[in-house]
């Protein structure tokens, strides 16, 4: 019997929470029961099969625990994840959607060879071996508009690489989230001039940054973009 007790996100659907707000673990229901990702806790609470959410291994889950303002999450949502990689963080939203869909693009043939390994039980994910620079690539897996895009994909022009695909896929009220690593697109030039250079690239294209999010305490040379199209 695990002693860790569960309660839901004070704003983020389908999120847990446990401990207190200096030391809070989040946590998803896990969809495909006893199947660990990477390593993560797994325990039942009161019947329910949940799954820790590492901050220091996930982005999305350190931009949760810095407790940004929009609230991105819903039930039956449609994402667009880019940068899949072999599935820590789409795995979990995954359990978060639920019975949404989250079409996830990763270009690397043993990362994608792993990500269809782990999430093969899960239904709500498609998984598309392209490059997230050329979204027409893979238009014909794509049948929809989405609520949500998430990038991570360490590239020089993170930005630009957003900005074709949400032209491509979001929907005008739909939300960007963009993980942008310094390191990866200048190695010597100061972090925040390179942020403030992504921002630039994305506001010159007619979106609104809603927050900018640092997320250092847990990946160093990150910040999260939270964008909208200015409608
Ligand atoms: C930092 S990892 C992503 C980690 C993942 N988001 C997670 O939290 O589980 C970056 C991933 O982006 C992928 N990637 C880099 N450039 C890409 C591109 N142009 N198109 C698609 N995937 C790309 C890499 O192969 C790598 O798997």
């Amino acid at each position: 019997m695990s002693k860790t007790e569960i309660r839901n996100h004070p704003k983020f659907y389908n999120v847990f929470i446990s401990g207190s707000q200096e030391r809070l673990k989040l946590y998803t229901k896990n969809l495909d029961l006893g199947k660990r990702i990477y390593g993560e806790r797994l325990f039942t609470y009161k019947g329910t099969e949940f799954r820790e959410w590492d901050p220091f291994r996930s982005k999305l889950a350190a931009l949760i625990l810095e407790n940004p303002i929009t609230n991105f999450l819903s039930e039956n949502i449609k994402c667009l994840y880019l940068g899949a990689s072999s599935g820590t963080t789409i795995s979990h939203l995954s359990d978060v959607i639920n019975t949404g869909i989250i079409y996830g693009v990763e270009f690397a043939e043993r990362s994608m060879r792993q990500l269809i390994q782990n999430i093969s039980n899960r239904k709500n994910i498609i998984p598309i071996l392209g490059d997230a620079r050329f979204p027409d690539n893979y238009a014909k897996y794509i049948f929809t508009h989405v609520d949500l895009i998430y990038q991570d994909v360490a590239q020089p022009q993170q930005a630009e690489i957003a900005l074709k695909n949400c032209n491509y896929y979001l929907k005008d009220d739909g939300i960007l989230i963009l993980v942008i690593k310094s390191q990866s697109i200048d190695s010597i030039q100061k972090s925040e001039i390179t942020y403030a250079q992504e921002k630039r690239v994305l506001e010159k294209a007619g979106y609104k940054i809603l927050e900018s999010i640092n997320i250092h305490k847990h990946a160093s040379n990150h910040i999260i973009l939270l964008a909208k199209k200015n409608q």
